[in-house]
């Protein structure tokens, strides 16, 4: 079994980028990310309503990342750490498995310019070198081109086409299952 500690929390540095941890003073960006339908498009997840469901958002990240079975980063530029501008994450950390899944999310003022691309990178680097981490997973939706070449770029394979994998919103949805290996292990 993994060790995993998050304690402190891990403040992650890149090229252009500071990754920190997301707290209430970020709630009207996280309902701004939450509640817009053309940036939830493919993430099946409702739509937040108001404020205080952005909050609620918050406070279950915090209950997870103390519990271990999530981390959430803030995606901020490093000359304005205060603006969090999307949200990268390890989600359904299976530590049996040596195994976590990514997920993120981006303003879309701030696409378009690679951000999401040097931050996946690394978190990647983070969960292979630090966390020690054996493979990585990454699901989305086969429509979500923008998704598909940030992973691609990061170096994910596509390992599967899950047809009608989800039902949402009165839909059945494809899923399409990215992953890497950790490159420094045997
Ligand atoms: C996915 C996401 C994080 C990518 O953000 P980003 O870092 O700005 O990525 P870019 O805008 O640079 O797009 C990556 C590539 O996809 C291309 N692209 C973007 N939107 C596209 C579209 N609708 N159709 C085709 N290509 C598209 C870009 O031109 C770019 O191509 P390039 O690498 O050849 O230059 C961002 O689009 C986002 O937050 N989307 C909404 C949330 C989401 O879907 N998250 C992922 C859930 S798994």
């Amino acid at each position: 079994m993994m060790e995993i500690n998050f304690s402190p929390f891990p403040v992650l540095k890149s090229g252009r980028l500071t990754l920190r941890e997301i707290t209430s003073a970020d709630v009207d960006a996280v309902f701004a990310l939450r509640s817009d339908p053309d940036t939830m498009r493919y993430i099946p997840r409702p739509l937040a309503k108001n404020t205080e469901d952005a909050l609620t958002l918050i406070g279950t990240f915090e209950e997870m990342l103390i519990k271990k079975e999530c981390i959430n980063w803030a995606i901020t530029l490093s000359d304005n750490e205060k603006l969090l501008v999307g949200m990268i994450c390890l989600i359904r950390i299976q530590p049996e498995n040596f195994r976590t899944e990514v997920g993120y999310i981006l303003h879309p003022d701030f696409r378009g310019k690679g951000i999401m691309l040097e931050a996946v990178n690394r978190i990647v680097k983070y969960a292979f070198a630090d966390l020690k981490f054996h493979t990585l997973e990454a699901v989305i939706d086969p429509r979500n081109i923008a998704s598909q070449k940030v992973l691609d770029a990061a170096g994910f394979i596509r390992e599967g086409l899950f047809k009608d994998k989800v039902y949402y919103n009165g839909q059945f949805l494809d899923s399409a299952v990215y992953s890497m290996l950790n490159a420094d292990e045997s």
